[in-house]
Formats: structure tokens, sequence, C-alpha cells
């Protein structure tokens, strides 16, 4: 039983941060870039539409403050923890739950966190797909009816081929090396952060207060509905904390990484929420390219060209992040033995984890060929809801037993504000639909699964 709750000692954590094999490249700058560009994608470019159309109206815009709250207090949470001791995993991590939480709930969080991301992937690829097929139908081009998407998505649609494709090849950049990578990455989401202030910018011009009312029309209920629900458009600036081990002075540059990049994301969504629903009546935004399509709507045709190509690259750049997650989060796991060891095997000349990279991206763009946005976006809000949940309550358990830890950064008023994050993520949790609910059940099973047969035997910390 006690094997169960067994925990790293804090010595070999700081021991292990110390002797790793990935190089310290990255900035707070790159840093805020990098949560940037894994959190402004298919939630804000896509959701965000059918979510004003049928669930929220006008109110979209304290939808959008609700989940920004969740992530906020949540986000505390994770700056506290990754000014502590900053090794690679998330939540997951050593310095996460495993130091305060125990072995056998540090891996369901992983397991969760694999869950989160992976999918996170497949249905930011799919909104990718929708922007691109746009695109391409604007230059009277289209992909064969039966490769445009998921079954059930579109009539006819067995496999969605774009989606598929594009993260192949995003594969292929992470698998030859975060530099490279983090380079193109920050280029990349400069020009998102430009596009999207190019839709307020001429976008405000056209803002009508009329459309703003009714403001709700779908009243409270389906605005915390659409909270939980556009929650999805904020979540990968915790991947963040994934990179800690290739950040240059990670107990300073990472709490400022992740807050910044949450803070600039915020601003920018509250902006395109009232903009977007004041341009246009909100029950006709019910579209795969919604920002886009308000732009041709008012009869700004070109602006609405630019922002559909800025949309397809800057959606990219959410999925190099979220592989990137991913890869770093099962390093971590295959490195205490709990996933096996092809996981955390590096490339002699790449200095990666290249089989790891390769393997994720290929289940993910076989889950994105399959599966819809709807229910893939549900199934991260799950996931991650879980995660912020444990993360809220490890905060108070590694203050009470390791008070020793001087973290640079504190979250305010423990245990008051990690509750109410806490409190808020179930909350959102329960509003989502019971299909979700039997997935997570069973994912979480078949991880307890895993552990038991697997992990448990092969753990470190059996040695
Ligand atoms: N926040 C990310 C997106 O909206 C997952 O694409």
């Amino acid at each position: 039983m006690s094997s169960l709750f067994r925990k790293k000692p804090l010595e070999t954590l700081s021991a292990q941060s110390k002797s790793k094999s990935l190089a310290r490249t990255l900035s707070a700058f790159d840093l805020t870039l990098l949560g940037i560009g894994c959190v402004i994608g298919t939630g804000i470019f896509v959701i965000t539409g059918t979510v004003a159309a049928t669930g929220a109206g006008p109110a979209l815009i304290i939808s959008f403050i609700l989940a920004g709250l969740a992530c906020a207090l949540a986000a505390f949470c994770y700056a506290e923890f990754s000014s502590s001791i900053p090794i690679s995993g998330s939540v997951y991590s050593y310095s996460y739950s495993y130091v305060t939480l125990g072995e056998l709930l540090a891996f369901l969080i992983g397991w969760d966190l694999m869950l989160e991301y992976v999918i996170a992937l497949s249905a930011v690829a799919t909104g990718w797909s929708s922007y691109f097929q746009s695109l391409l139908a604007g230059f009277n081009l289209h992909i064969p009816a039966a490769l445009t998407g998921a079954p059930g998505s579109t009539p006819g649609a067995v496999f969605n081929l774009p989606a598929a494709v594009i993260i192949l090849l995003i594969t292929a950049i992470v698998s030859r090396g975060v530099k490279e990578s983090t380079r193109f990455n920050n280029v990349i989401v400069l020009m998102k952060i430009a596009i999207i202030l190019l839709f307020i910018i001429v976008g405000i011009g056209y803002v009508k207060p009329d459309n703003w009312s009714p403001f709700m029309p779908f009243g409270m209920k389906g605005v915390i509905l659409s909270a939980a629900t556009v929650f999805f458009a904020y979540l990968g600036f915790d991947a963040v904390s994934n990179a800690s081990e290739e950040v240059k002075n990670p107990q300073k540059n990472m709490p400022v990484g992740i807050i910044s990049a949450l803070a600039v994301c915020t601003v920018l969504y509250i902006a395109v929420s009232l903009v977007l629903t004041g341009m246009m009546p909100y029950a006709k935004l019910n579209v795969g390219d919604p920002v886009s399509f308000a732009l041709k709507f008012v009869g700004q045709d070109a602006v609405a060209g630019i922002i559909s190509v800025g949309a397809i690259i800057g959606i990219t750049t959410v999925m190099l992040a979220l592989l990137y997650a991913q890869v770093r989060l099962t390093f971590a796991m295959s490195r205490d033995g709990l996933l096996p060891g092809l996981f955390a095997k590096v490339h002699p000349s790449f200095k990666t984890p290249f089989r790891n990279t390769w393997l994720t991206g290929i289940v993910a763009a076989g889950i994105a060929g399959f599966i819809n946005l709807g229910t893939l976006a549900h199934l991260v809000n799950m996931g991650t809801l879980a995660a912020f949940t444990v993360i809220s309550i490890a905060v108070i358990v590694l203050r009470k037993k390791h008070p020793e830890i001087k973290a640079s950064f504190r979250v305010p008023f423990v245990p008051v504000v990690p509750i109410i994050s806490a409190g808020i993520c179930i909350w959102f949790m329960y509003s989502l639909p019971g299909v979700t609910w039997l997935s997570f059940v069973i994912w979480i099973a078949v991880g307890t699964l895993v552990y038991f047969l697997y992990s448990r035997k092969h753990s470190l910390l059996n040695k």
C-alpha cells in the first residue's frame, strides 16, 4: 500500500534537473511566445463562432471572462510549482504531484495529461483543416468529400486528410530539435498576434451595438456551458511548464512566461469576442471560419483572406507547442520508469526524443482523421480541468509538507485561492456532457491498469 504513496526525494529531483541531456536555450521571451503559440488557435478562430451561435450569444464575452478566470487561478498554481523545482513533466512532475501526492496519483495525472495533449493536438489540427479548406474553396479548389473530415462531420466524410497531414509535417519539425522549432515558433507567434490585432482594428469600425442585444439569449446556463467549452481556447499555457528543463534561469523565467502568455491571450480574446459579436448577428456565426466570415459579412474580403492565411499559419504553432509538451511529458514519465524506456531515448545527433515524437505524431494524426472537433474539444477540457483541480490542491499540500521549498513565485492567499480554483474547475467539469465523462473514466481506468501491470514494477523508486 505504502508504495502507492511513495515520493521522489527532493535531492534526486534537483540533481536530475542539473544533469540533463537537453540543452538550455529558452529565454523568458521565448517562453511567453511558446505559451501564446500554444494558446491562440482553434479555440478563438473556430470554436468561438459555434459557441456564440448556439450557447452564449453576445454574452460570449462573459464566458471568456469566466474561463479566463479559471485559467488565471490555475496559472498562479503552475507558476508557483515551476518556480520551485523546474523539471519537465507538467503537473505530473515530481516537483508537482510527485513530490506532494505520491506515485499513483502522479502517474494518473501524467496519464490524464497525455489525453489532454494528444487529443488537443488532434482537435487543433481539425480546426486548421477547416480554415485550410475554406481558403482552398476561395480559389475554387476542393478536396474529395470523403477526405474533408471525420465521419459524421460533413456529408460523405470518412477521414480528415488535411488534419492528419499537417500533424505529420509538424512532427517532422519538432523531431529535429528545439532550437530550430523555437525560432520558427517565435516568428509565427508574432505574426499571429498581428493578425488578431488586424481583426480587432478593422472589425471595430463595423460594430453595431444593436447586435449585442439580446445579450444573453440562452440564459445563464448557456453562458456557463459555453465557458466550459471556450475554456479550450485558453489551454496550452500549462505546456510552458513542460519546457522547464530547456529554460535558462527557470526559477525566474518560468512564472514570467506562464503568466504573461495567459495575460496577453485573455486581453485579445475579450476584444475579439466583443468585436465579433458586435459585427454581425450572433445566430449567423455557426461556421468553421467565423473570424474571416465576419469580415466577409461586412465586405472586407481582402482582410478576411489575410486573416485566413494568418489563422492557418497561426494554428500551426499551437500544434507545434502541444506536440512539444506531450513529448516532454512522456519523456519525464519514461525517465522515472513509469513508461517504457523508448519514450526517453534521445536521438544522438538531434538531441531530441526522436522516436517518442514520431509515435505521438502518428497517434494524433490517426485521431484527428477519425474524430470530430466538438467531441475532441470536450474531452480535452475534461482532462485539463482534472489536471487544474489537482495542481490547485497540490499547492496546498506542497506548502504544508514542504515549507522548506522557497518558490520565487508564490500563490497569494493560500489556501483560499487554490480552493476557489479547484471549485471553478469542478463546476466546469460538471457541466460537460455524459459521453465525455464516460470516455474520461475509461481512460483513467486503463491508466490504473497500466500502473499496476507495468509502471509500479518498473518505477525507478523500486530500485
Ligand atoms: N488553446 C488552444 C487552441 O485554442 C488549444 O487552439
